[in-house]
């Protein structure tokens, strides 16, 4: 997506060689506008994959994928990051690790969102090792449901996120693949149609 490369050569700032701070449309400030038109290009990409719902992780994955399900018209469903649990009858529960944070969290999705048999598109912002979409794609499969296909903002290609989420049989579409950081330069993997 030829606008997001854009913004993110002009905008992005890069820490040390593996993370691409982006605060100024995704992170922390959002630009409504781009987040519409990265919503409606999931809709396109997923148009054929009959999706039901979207699911993404809080917070970062949230004004993408709302607009993701606005273009859709699907429900938006986002998962919770808490520390430590008590009452967990109600959820679906999923450890998940982060390598940027060092530390793990429980991600959680109340049960009487998600049934069996629906579709389930997850929208993140960034993947790099695939821990939190992996844990989404847990949640989903717990609940009887199914993975209509990953949809990545930003995908660091030289973390090993995306070859495990393809070789595990996902389908995964990012907008942006990055394929080298450095503080002079941001390589992109090209896509045909960008
Ligand atoms: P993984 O899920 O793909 O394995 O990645 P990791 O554990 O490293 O990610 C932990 C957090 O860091 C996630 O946000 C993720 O979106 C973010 N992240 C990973 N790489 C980058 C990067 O290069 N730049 C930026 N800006 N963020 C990155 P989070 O903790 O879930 O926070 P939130 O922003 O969604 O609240
Ligand atoms: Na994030
Ligand atoms: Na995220």
């Amino acid at each position: 997506m030829r606008e997001l490369h854009d913004k993110i050569r002009n905008e992005g700032i890069v820490l040390g060689e593996h993370v691409l701070k982006v605060d100024t449309f995704l992170n922390h400030q959002i630009d409504p506008e781009l987040m519409m038109k990265i919503g409606q290009q999931f809709a396109d990409r997923f148009a054929d994959a009959a999706v039901d719902k979207v699911l993404t992780l809080e917070s970062s994955g949230i004004a993408p994928a709302l607009m993701t399900a606005l273009v859709l018209r699907t429900p938006l469903l986002f998962a919770r990051k808490q520390k430590s649990l008590t009452l967990t009858d109600n959820l679906f529960v999923e450890s998940v690790y982060s390598f940027t944070k060092q530390q793990k969290s429980d991600v959680t999705v109340s049960r009487k969102f998600l049934s069996p048999g629906e579709k389930v598109l997850i929208i993140d912002d960034f993947l790099a090792h695939g821990e939190a979409a992996f844990g989404m794609v847990r949640i989903v499969k717990a609940a009887g449901a199914e993975v209509a296909g990953i949809g990545i903002v930003i995908e660091k290609s030289f973390q090993d996120g995306g070859r495990k989420l393809r070789e595990a049989g996902f389908r995964v579409e990012s907008l942006a693949r990055i394929a080298s950081l450095s503080a002079e330069r941001i390589e992109f993997i090209q896509q045909a149609g960008m």
